[in-house]
């Protein structure tokens, strides 16, 4: 069960989903750390209420002191699928900020650098991991996001701590941060829309933005959450309450 005395460390704090695991961190009085590239950015963002330590999970040397002492580990770092500024391309044929780099590299060296009593290591990854050669997701899987996805689940799986895997479908809801279709069109839930998960890499559908950052912390309060990849999307009725309990146990 999280407490007010465990220390969670988001990776990716600024961005869409990133920003929503804090808001429900903070919400429950949970202590956080975020971490980033930028501080500025950060500090403008959350207004003192975390802590803020600036790292790059593609530098390995940068983040030995950004796990320390933290019980809980949440990483929704990541890229853009397809080439873009945030590549972060230092002359045309060559990008420091790609999806191998971020959620392959990256992934792992943020698990090498965690304590060794690490309650939980929660990571996004994606649906389509186990299906990267079947379409669409062998479209999606152009520039390897998907390989690296896959490399990244490995190294928590192998790494021997206490893991979950959240594998969300598109992601939709506001903050709006992708460069995709999505941003231009802001397509919605409005919370109407009930949470489903799956296991195996097997749904298909859209996922808020905002129960993707409700699953990574709610599956902290759950011991049947250990050790597994949880596909999540949105689809049917919303009840007047989620109850994870009920969805971890179907799983
Ligand atoms: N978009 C989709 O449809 C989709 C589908 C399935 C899964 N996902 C996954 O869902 C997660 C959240 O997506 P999102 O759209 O909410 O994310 P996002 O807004 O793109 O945010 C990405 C975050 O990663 C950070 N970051 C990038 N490179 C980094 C590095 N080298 N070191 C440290 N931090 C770095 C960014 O920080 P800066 O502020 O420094 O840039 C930002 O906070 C990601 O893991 C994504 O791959 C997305």
């Amino acid at each position: 069960m999280l407490s007010n005395s465990d220390l969670v460390l988001v990776a990716g704090a600024t961005g869409g989903v990133g920003q929503l695991v804090v808001a429900k961190l903070l919400e429950k009085n949970i202590p956080v750390r975020a971490l980033t590239r930028n501080k500025d950015k950060a500090s403008q963002m959350f207004e003192g209420k975390v802590e803020i330590v600036v790292g790059d999970i593609c530098q390995p040397d940068t983040l030995p002191k950004v796990t320390q002492n933290v019980t809980h580990i949440i990483c929704c770092t990541g890229t853009t699928a397809f080439p873009s500024s945030r590549w972060d391309f230092t002359n045309l044929f060559k990008a420091t900020n790609t999806p191998e780099k971020v959620d392959g590299e990256g992934t792992k060296n943020l698990v090498a650098v965690a304590p060794n009593n690490l309650k939980r290591f929660v990571f996004v990854s994606s649906c389509g991991v186990l299906r990267k050669d079947s379409f669409p997701f062998n479209l999606l899987n152009a520039f390897g996001i998907l390989d690296a996805k896959l490399e990244g689940e490995a190294a928590i799986k192998a790494s021997g701590l206490p893991y979950t895997i959240i594998r969300p479908g598109r992601l939709i809801d506001g903050p709006y941060t992708s460069y995709d279709l999505n941003t231009l069109l802001k397509a919605k839930t409005d919370g109407k829309k009930a949470v489903v998960l799956g296991t195996g890499d097997k749904l298909n559908g859209e996922t808020s933005r905002i129960d993707v950052a409700n699953v990574c912390v709610e599956c902290l309060n759950y011991d049947n959450t250990i050790g597994k990849a949880i596909d999540i999307i949105n689809s049917g009725e919303r009840p007047p309450v989620t109850n994870w309990q009920q969805l971890f146990a179907q799983i």
